[in-house]
């Protein structure tokens, strides 16, 4: 074995440099560099024994078996169930839920398959125990191990030969073969990749829990994305009982698939129609309010999407976006301004989408564009339309994909008008019993609207 190198790691990020940094060149965190004693065998190729080209041919497969957790919304996200040896990233910020979804996991897979080993250096075995109580979790087939060193669960884990294992969290554990301090994006990796090298050879599934931390000397979970089959993140707002599972890699399955959840007081209740749930407190007749068919992974789900446009009372008008990107919010301003000719260059726009959900994808576009045109003028929505399109720099409305299914939703939510790019209302089969109108530009939607 060839000697250890030292390297200089950036803590937030995983930015290496041979030597010491102020401020790190990739995501730009001041005095984030500490020293790494790198051993050359860490992160070798996770490929297990042979070596030499085979012929694509001769390669069967592709069509992993799947192991299914045993709770839907889980399943879903992790595109099926659980495939041999693969190993799951779970991130989340602090108290978001990880933990319990992990032992409501746990306890599924402990019925339906087999013993699971539950590695928790975190919180000891009572405290697990409280959770377990409260989610009316009792099994012997858990086995929890309070320990913190990477080659002790592997050695546990060798006799023990589990049906899965959980780490939680891989903050953590920690290798004796490096110096760093446990947290480090040293350490991190380095166990991460010995659980990799566990998971492979023995065909076991593993669960890494992680933390996502602000700028901070503790390395997150971004560290891990690449090496790991599937990544996970738990989000929701800590203020509201939604949370949603959202799959950002699956070597094994789509991904932006989403998982709904609610939190409950005796653990997470899955939440099979998100729509329903999404729109149940919204308010009718108000203005300012939008519902939006968004696609989340491949099912579509109705949101609402409030505006909230008022005057500037001091300095610069103030635009705020929660659960749509920011650039977006003032690239449809402009066009709204130059376009429609609504100014709003004296005017606060506050744009939330309800329940914590981000979207991410165009159709959203004239669902927000109505939203603040309806509370710039102060005209409600009819309650019973939704809007789907993307807004395009000219103002055109463009199609967006799988319009057909949207209006599906809607119309089984209980929706009876919806305003729809003209590209798509023209490729409709079927209208779903509902009354569907063809737009090709923002003055259309706006007239057709009724605001
Ligand atoms: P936890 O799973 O410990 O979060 P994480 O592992 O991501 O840090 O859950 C933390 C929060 O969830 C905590 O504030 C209590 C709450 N909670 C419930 O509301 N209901 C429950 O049944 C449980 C177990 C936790
Ligand atoms: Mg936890």
């Amino acid at each position: 074995m060839s000697k250890a190198k030292t390297v200089f790691q950036c803590q937030s990020c995983g930015y290496s440099s041979p030597k010491w940094l102020g401020k790190c060149p990739d995501c730009g965190a001041w005095n984030s560099f500490s020293e790494e004693r790198q051993s050359p065998k860490s992160l070798k190729s996770i490929v297990d024994g042979n070596s030499g080209p085979i012929p694509l041919s001769s390669v069967t497969g592709g069509n992993e078996k799947r192991v299914p957790v045993g709770i839907a919304e889980l399943d879903r996200v992790l595109g099926g169930g659980l495939v041999k040896g693969a190993v799951i990233l779970i991130g989340g910020d602090p108290g978001i839920g990880k933990s319990t979804i992990i032992l409501q996991a746990i306890s599924s897979i402990a019925s339906l398959t087999g013993t699971v080993l539950y590695v928790s250096g975190e919180e000891s075995p009572e405290q697990i125990k409280l959770r377990a109580e409260r989610l009316s979790i009792n099994s012997d087939k858990i086995l929890l191990l309070p320990e913190t060193v990477v080659e002790q669960i592997l050695s546990v884990a060798d006799k023990l030969k589990p049906a899965a294992i959980v780490v939680d969290s891989i903050q953590t554990v920690y290798t004796e073969e490096l110096t760093s301090a446990p947290g480090s994006v040293g350490q991190i990796r380095e166990s991460a990749a010995k659980m990799m090298f566990y998971a492979k050879r023995s065909g076991t599934p593993v669960f890494l829990i992680g933390h996502v931390t602000k700028e901070g000397a503790i390395a997150g979970p971004r560290v891990l994305e690449h090496l790991v089959d599937t990544v996970l993140y738990f989000e929701g707002d800590r203020g509201h009982p939604f949370r949603i599972l959202r799959t950002v890699k699956n070597r094994f399955g789509s991904t932006n698939e989403i998982g709904v959840f609610e939190m409950t007081d005796s653990g997470l209740r899955e939440i099979s129609n998100p729509s329903e749930l999404f729109l149940s407190e919204r308010p009718l007749n108000t203005s300012g309010s939008t519902v939006i068919a968004s696609i989340e992974g491949t099912r579509p789900v109705l949101v609402e999407l409030q505006a909230l446009v008022s005057p500037t009372t001091f300095g610069m008008p103030r635009r705020t976006s929660m659960g749509i990107d920011f650039n977006r919010l003032n690239l449809l301003i402009a066009v709204l301004e130059k376009k429609g000719g609504i100014h709003l260059g004296g005017m606060d726009v506050f744009i939330n989408i309800v329940g914590g959900l981000k979207i991410v994808e165009p159709a959203a576009d004239l669902g927000i564009i109505a939203a603040i045109v309806s509370s710039f003028r102060e005209l409600p929505l009819d309650p019973q339309t939704f809007v789907f399109g993307e807004v395009g720099l000219s103002g055109e409305v463009r199609a967006v994909a799988r319009g057909e299914a949207r209006i599906k939703e809607a119309a089984k939510v209980g929706f009876k008008r919806a305003i729809v790019p003209a590209g798509n209302a023209e490729r409709l089969k079927d209208n779903f019993g509902l009354t569907i109108t063809g737009v090709r530009n923002i003055d259309e939607a706006i007239e057709h609207i009724g605001i």
